[in-house]
């Protein structure tokens, strides 16, 4: 389809050197402001999945079958321009850590500024304007004391909302949220979760939401992909999932949340706007 933004088939991903399989064929399609989960297990494969969408497969793994094709291209035949204008303005990712991935020596604002100035062209003075509207967007509260922060000083939460910040501040039609509220607590972990719902609509985005739990991907997801090793178990609109899984796994994941959460979620998808 022409407004297909991501488009996975028959994905396979192998040991570079003993030619294992790892990743067993994943097929997805993705389109401008809708949201995708893929949901399973630690070592399921999710993470070499968005590793491999990305182009940043670990050295020891390669892509042995399938195609991955980005705003209708095949990675394939990617040069690293190509990566690189991809990279960013196209597509970006945020991951569990939110720490790792800033500088702890720089204050938050002039870190995100940066790309903004070196690849976006902003002045220094329309950077700082656009990273403090940024901090905003990400729904943080005091953007201006927060620009003047270091990394140390901020909460799990606030360092994952500034990531965002960063990930989406070239404007990018592909954002990759790969156990983004993992390490946050579970009242944090649902304000993130409606941030990212929010910046699908605003920003016009497409998401990948990856998590070993069901119920973060059932909160946000309008379609999900149940991974078991490697596997693709099963995959379809999010509600028809939960309602009416058709594979033992599933049924599993979800009654590992009949007794925190999920519930919650199943009766939001059932009385909408409630
Ligand atoms: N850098 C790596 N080196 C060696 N093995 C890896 C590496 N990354 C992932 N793996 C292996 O690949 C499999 C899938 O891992 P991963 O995609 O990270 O799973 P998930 O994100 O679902 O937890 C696991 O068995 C894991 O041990
Ligand atoms: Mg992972």
């Amino acid at each position: 389809m022409s407004d297909s933004i991501l488009r996975l088939d028959d994905v396979r991903i192998a040991h570079r050197h003993t030619g294992e399989e790892i990743v067993h064929g994943v097929s997805l399609e993705l389109h401008p402001g809708r949201v995708t989960g893929i949901v399973g297990e630690s070592g399921s494969g999710k993470t070499l999945t968005c590793r491999a969408v990305l182009g940043i497969l670990p050295r020891l793994f390669e892509i042995s079958g399938g195609r991955i094709e980005l705003f209708g291209r095949d990675i394939a035949g990617f040069t690293d321009r190509d990566w690189q204008q991809v990279r960013g303005a196209g597509i970006t990712a945020v991951f569990q850590d939110p720490g790792s991935y800033l500088n702890p020596s720089l204050r938050i604002g002039p870190q995100l500024a940066e790309p903004l100035r070196v690849r976006g062209g902003l002045t220094r003075r329309q950077a700082k304007t656009r990273v403090l509207e940024l901090l905003v967007d990400v729904r943080l509260r005091e953007p201006a004391k927060v620009f003047r922060s270091y990394p140390h000083e901020l909460s799990g939460g606030m360092l994952q909302r500034v990531l965002i910040a960063s990930a989406i501040s070239l404007e990018p039609k592909l954002l990759i949220a790969d156990e983004v509220t993992t390490a946050l607590d579970v009242t944090v972990q649902a304000d993130v979760l409606d941030l990212l719902t929010d910046l699908t609509a605003s920003h016009d985005l497409a998401l990948v939401v990856v998590s070993h739990d069901l119920a973060v991907v059932a909160q946000i997801c309008d379609d999900v992909l149940v991974l078991r090793d490697g596997a693709v178990v099963e995959q379809g609109p999010t509600e028809r999932i939960l309602f009416a899984p058709e594979h033992e796994y599933t049924r599993l994941l979800i009654d590992e949340h009949s007794t925190y959460g999920l519930d919650r979620y199943r009766t939001a998808e059932v009385v909408p706007g409630v």
